[in-house]
């Protein structure tokens, strides 16, 4: 048996209980991991209290509320055990596993199938696993794969230029934050958009500068950008356009149906374009930002651990909009 938060219904961040649950077994092509540290992550949120987001509070074309409402459980969850990007130890392997041992430490991502808020994983070893980065402790470690993933995977859809100059608006997010050191990366200049508290950790990674989006409006100040990545959809394409350069793209990982029809007619025409795009995560990807990681490129900021046995305590923070980097949960750490 190990320790697992589950939540078995929708709610506050009290329905995350500590229980004793069946330790899994690894299939012949899968690792068993035994978990170090796991991210909290707005998909944990949401996850956790599904019920509350309404057709109009979900970040995706409306079309796909229904069968993600229905992946996750119409009125209870139907995945027991949220945590989705983690750090730990290969504990086991199947018997048909070759490149990977008991004992070598990785780092993964889960997306929805979700599960790393436990002692003890299994996942496929052909999946979204690899070699932890040798420079980061696990606690770093399980804070990068999900980000630094989906902004790979979204920036590579819009091509950045070195010299370039890009807007990220949600900077100090997960994704965001690694959008900010992937673009550096790509040798563009990078302008980072969150509230108060994340500005400091935001010109930590590297931003060229910060914009407050509580004290001044980036569509006013006369700028002007090649891409405008828009992490959460907050700003809209019709106000981004005067601040956006004759070719530039604006980029958004949370999109509505409407944006899909922006997308479809800036297509049509020349000019400033909308792009929005469903990230697809590959398994080589996380060993490209391992190197990264290794090479000073990727960091991570981790604001507060907690233990597993306080994932509710870790949620509370999360959602309370005072976190200025990464939420921790450890494990036997
Ligand atoms: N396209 C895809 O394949 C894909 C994949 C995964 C996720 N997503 C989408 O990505 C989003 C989650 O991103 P994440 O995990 O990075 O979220 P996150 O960690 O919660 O970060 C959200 C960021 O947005 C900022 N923000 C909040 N309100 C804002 C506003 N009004 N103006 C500007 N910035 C604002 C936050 O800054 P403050 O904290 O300072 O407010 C923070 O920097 C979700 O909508 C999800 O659906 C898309």
């Amino acid at each position: 048996m190990m320790k697992a938060i589950v939540y078995t219904e929708y709610g506050p961040p009290e329905v995350l209980q500590l229980k004793e649950v069946e330790t899994p077994a690894p299939g012949d092509k899968e690792v068993l991991i035994r978990i170090r540290a796991i991210s909290v992550n707005v998909g944990d949120v949401w996850a956790r209290n599904f019920k509350a987001i309404s057709p109009r509070k979900f970040s995706m074309p409306l079309p796909l509320w229904l069968p993600v409402r229905m992946m996750f459980g119409f009125s209870n969850p139907k995945i027991n055990i949220l945590g989705s990007e983690f750090a730990g130890d290969v504990e086991a392997v199947g018997r048909d596993v070759r490149h990977f041992r008991a004992g070598d430490p990785v780092f993964g991502y889960r997306g929805p199938n979700m599960g790393a808020n436990a002692e003890y994983l299994c996942m496929s070893a052909d999946g979204l696993v690899a070699i932890k980065p040798a420079s980061m402790s696990y606690e770093q470690a399980a804070t990068v794969p999900y980000g630094a993933l989906t902004a790979l995977s979204l920036l590579r859809k819009v091509n950045l230029q070195p010299g370039q100059k890009v807007l990220i608006n949600g900077a100090s997010g997960a994704i965001g934050s690694a959008a900010v050191q992937l673009a550096k990366y790509f040798g563009v200049d990078v302008t980072g958009v969150c509230s108060t508290p994340g500005l400091e950790t935001v010109k930590a990674l590297g931003a060229d500068r910060v914009i407050d989006y509580t004290r001044e409006d980036f569509t006013r100040n006369g700028e002007t950008y090649d891409l405008i990545f828009d992490i959460m959809g907050r700003s809209s394409f019709s106000r981004c356009k005067g601040s956006l350069r004759p070719d530039g793209r604006y980029l958004l990982a949370s999109f509505k149906t409407h944006h899909l029809f922006q997308m479809l007619w800036t297509s049509l025409t020349g000019g400033r374009k909308v792009v929005c795009a469903l990230s697809s995560e590959r398994p080589q990807d996380l060993v490209f930002i391992r190197e990264l990681a290794e090479a000073g490129k990727i960091k991570s900021i981790v604001d507060r651990r907690y233990p597993l046995e306080q994932a509710a305590e870790a949620h509370r923070y999360f959602e309370s909009g005072d976190k200025k980097g990464k939420v921790i949960l450890t494990v036997g750490l």
